[in-house]
């Protein structure tokens, strides 16, 4: 009976052939990590149009980067990154998360720069031999200038060529020496849209037009799929395709109004849900308010859903209310109760409830991004206890979740707000780009550490 209730147990957390040491999830089978992404930390001067965005002003004449900073030298990741596996390595973590940036690696359509990808397949190598699981993403919102300047993420041709680029990347990176099992196509589309193409417009485009954010989403949930059958038609049987996908939990401002909860409704629907379902589907259809519907048909491969597994990604909760103004919603932040440094709310059970929603859907998730920007570092080894509370209680509920990569190892180029915004486990001297490590490093460490002697305790118990 005993052995059954082990077995069961094991076999939850283990999923489609995935990496899972039996009886163990702590050590290797659930992932600790810290994640980045190229553009902010890097450092690039390589066109792109968030290069193009760092260097240009709003119509008004203010700068498109509130602090003036760009990302041209950012914490110089493409050159440091062995210090940072290392620092990651002696806190414990056994994954780590990148991305890969586009304009790199075709500067020019159809146009390969394999130095470029040599780098990379460096990179992972390193990080390997420092016993870190590699996580990458093939997009994450960067876009050479040759796509964005056809249309970008609204260009028709966007799918097939992100699909392209996609084919030539894992096509190299699944093979030895990097040997990388976990791709992700794209970070967080919805948000990508929601501060391009609505009235945010913090990211390049910069526009604000319902329904170009509906065209948007579609060409990005085309692109996820023809990412998806390009990867599986290199037949590489290991290699596993997720999604970077931000879950935001949105609650009615008023609980008791019935338009604040159909509105609240509504945006879960367009952010959270619509392209889940579409890539799950093929049926594409997004609305908003105040735009045209955009609906149509596509063809997945096998007939099946477009998705090994699931990253998802969190940073707190919205309160929603129904606006007669565009969007047709706004989204609000608690009058009382602790922020971050950019003001957003620290909710303890935001991530849990995030992931706790996305698992209907019943893929196997990880955790890819969660943090807070947090220069003092007064709040984040509490954020990070939450965290932890939070994965417990999902795994004690059975949820099939794989791991927790935290955002983001050090400091980096935070979007529209430069490098103001400290977001690190380890603080960047930009001026000197010395790493330094702040103390919730040490808490995030004592943290992975504990769970893993409390998981294979508790395995030992079932024994
Ligand atoms: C993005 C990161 C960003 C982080 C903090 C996520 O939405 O994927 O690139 O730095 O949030 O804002």
């Amino acid at each position: 009976m005993r052995f059954l209730v082990a077995m069961t147990m094991i076999l939850g957390l283990c999923f489609l052939g995935l990496k899972c040491a039996p009886g163990k999830i702590g050590k290797p089978g659930f992932f600790f990590g810290a994640s980045n992404a190229a553009f902010q930390v890097e450092g690039s001067s390589i066109d792109s149009d968030w290069r193009e965005w760092t260097r240009t002003v709003y119509p008004d004449g203010t700068p498109h980067i509130s602090d003036k900073s760009n990302a041209e030298l950012a914490t110089d990741f493409w050159n440091r990154y062995d210090e940072d596996f290392r620092i990651a390595k002696e806190a414990g973590l056994n994954a780590f998360r990148v991305s890969i940036a586009w304009e790199r690696i075709e500067p020019a359509p159809g146009v390969w720069d394999e130095k470029a990808l040599d780098h990379y397949v460096k990179m992972i190598v390193a990080m390997r031999r420092r016993g870190l699981e590699p996580f990458v993403t093939l997009h994450h919102y960067v876009l050479p200038l040759w796509v964005s300047s056809e249309g970008g993420v609204t260009w028709k041709e966007f799918p097939s060529r992100f699909g392209e680029f996609s084919r030539h990347v894992v096509g190299r990176l699944s093979k030895p020496p990097a040997n990388v099992i976990y791709f992700m196509t794209i970070n967080e589309p919805t948000i990508l849209v929601r501060f391009g193409y609505l009235d945010d417009h913090k990211f390049p485009p910069g526009i604000n037009d319902a329904s170009a954010a509906s065209r948007a989403l579609a060409g990005l949930a085309k692109a996820h799929i023809e990412a998806y059958r390009q990867i599986k038609d290199l037949g590489i049987k290991s290699v596993k395709v997720g999604l970077a996908h931000n879950w935001q939990v949105f609650e009615p401002l008023d609980k008791d109004s019935v338009s604040d909860q159909a509105i609240a409704q509504k945006v879960d629907r367009i952010f959270n849900r619509a392209f889940m379902e579409a890539i799950m589907t093929g049926d594409i259809n997004f609305s908003m308010p105040f735009g045209e519907t955009v609906s149509e048909k596509v063809e997945l491969p096998d007939n099946e859903p477009a998705l090994d597994y699931l990253g998802i990604q969190n940073y707190g909760r919205s309160y929603v209310t129904l606006s007669e103004k565009r969007p047709g919603y706004a989204l609000s932040e608690s009058i009382s109760g602790p922020k971050n440094d950019l003001g957003w709310d620290l909710v303890p059970d935001a991530l849990y409830l995030a992931v706790k929603q996305s698992a209907d859907y019943g893929f196997p998730i990880i955790i890819t991004e969660t943090g807070l920007a947090d220069r003092e570092d007064s709040f984040r080894p509490k954020y990070l206890k939450w965290n932890f509370d939070a994965i417990r209680r999902l795994l004690a509920e059975k949820t099939d979740l794989f791991g927790y990569i935290h955002w983001s190892l050090t400091d980096n180029f935070e979007w529209a707000f430069g490098l103001e915004p400290r977001f690190g486990l380890v603080e960047i001297d930009y001026r000197t780009l010395e790493r330094r490590t702040r103390p919730s490093l040490s808490t995030y460490a004592a943290l992975i550490k504990q769970f893993r002697e409390d998981f294979s305790q508790s395995d030992k118990d079932r024994r």
